[in-house]
């Protein structure tokens, strides 16, 4: 019998596209404040600690993963109670959950825990938050590791791809999206990030959530860097899409939440830990188009 595996958080890009990427070796139980189609669906409001619980006793996991959040980093800013509930309480309920249960915890948290200013970023380096986005993320791991240490802790840089669900925080399709409405697509050339392709993600994320020794926090990403404004000019290429369309950035706008200038998340251990090849990031671009 497969063992059981309760996703939290998935409807949305990363969560959709998990859930079936997971089936083959899990017993896949999908968890959000929508129901999915299918028995194996919970409706879980991770903000209320009743809520999970309740969740937990339907699925009985023995895995869960922890992907519901407010990944909006501009909404984070300015709706920072929410923000807060959701990103921080949150985590905390459902590490709780795991605690009482025995259930073996991976959370998603992010490159936006460090401030951009000393790339690359190792596991052992303090989290820099520079918006609150990553503040309430930054949070959530410190809860996390102090309430179950065995818990891995999978920070993420830029995820592309398409959701397999409708909605989803998905990059990817927004650009593709206006670039199909002709829409100019602001792009920061100062910006930094190893982006990863969803597919990539997901076979790592089978080994990590297998793996014992996966334990603490461990980095994804491509091996290499790439600035936001040669990301979106790379999608447009391989879309066939006008280039012009993307307009270079220089400086940050006023009324965005701030942003890390370099957040490359280095990948030695993600390297140890797993069998995957670490992609390049022309690699994670045509994956993510491909796929
Ligand atoms: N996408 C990226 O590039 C990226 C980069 C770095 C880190 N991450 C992290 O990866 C994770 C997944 O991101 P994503 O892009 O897949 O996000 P997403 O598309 O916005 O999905 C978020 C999911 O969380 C659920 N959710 C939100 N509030 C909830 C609540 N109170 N209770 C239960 N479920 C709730 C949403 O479902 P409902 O609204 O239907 O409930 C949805 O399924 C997040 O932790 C994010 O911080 C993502």
């Amino acid at each position: 019998m497969k063992p059981r595996l309760l996703i939290i958080g998935a409807t949305g890009f990363v969560g959709s596209n998990w859930a079936r990427a997971a089936a083959d070796a899990f017993d896949v139980w999908q968890g959000s404040r929508r129901p999915t189609d299918g028995s194996q669906s919970v409706v879980v409001d991770i903000t209320d600690a009743r809520s999970v619980r309740a969740a937990f006793d339907t699925a009985r996991p023995q895995f869960v993963t922890l992907l519901a959040a407010m990944s909006d980093i501009d909404r984070a800013e300015r709706e920072r109670e929410v923000a807060t509930a959701i990103n921080h309480q949150g985590p905390i309920h459902v590490a709780d959950a795991c605690a009482a249960s025995g259930a073996r915890l991976l959370y998603t948290s992010t490159d936006a825990v460090f401030d951009g200013e000393q790339p690359p970023y190792r596991e052992t380096d303090p989290p820099t938050p520079c918006n609150w986005y990553g503040q309430t993320k930054a949070m959530a791991e410190q809860a996390i590791a102090e309430r179950l240490p065995s818990a891995t802790i999978v920070r993420l840089s830029l995820v592309l791809g398409r959701s397999a669900l409708p909605g989803g925080n998905s990059y990817l399709e927004k650009v593709a999206g206006n670039l199909a409405a002709g829409n100019d697509i602001i792009s920061p050339t100062y910006e930094y990030r190893n982006p990863l392709d969803v597919r990539t993600l997901c076979h790592f994320l089978l080994e990590l959530t297998q793996s014992e020794q996966a334990q603490g926090i461990v980095h994804t990403g491509a091996g290499d860097k790439i600035s936001r404004y040669d990301l979106a000019r790379a999608i447009a290429a391989g879309l066939n899409a006008d280039e012009r369309l993307i307009v270079a950035q220089q400086a940050p706008v006023p009324g965005r939440a701030p942003r890390g200038r370099d957040t490359h998340l280095a990948t030695d251990r993600l390297r140890q830990l797993c069998q995957t090849p670490v992609p390049t990031c022309q690699q994670v671009v045509e994956r993510a188009l491909a796929g």
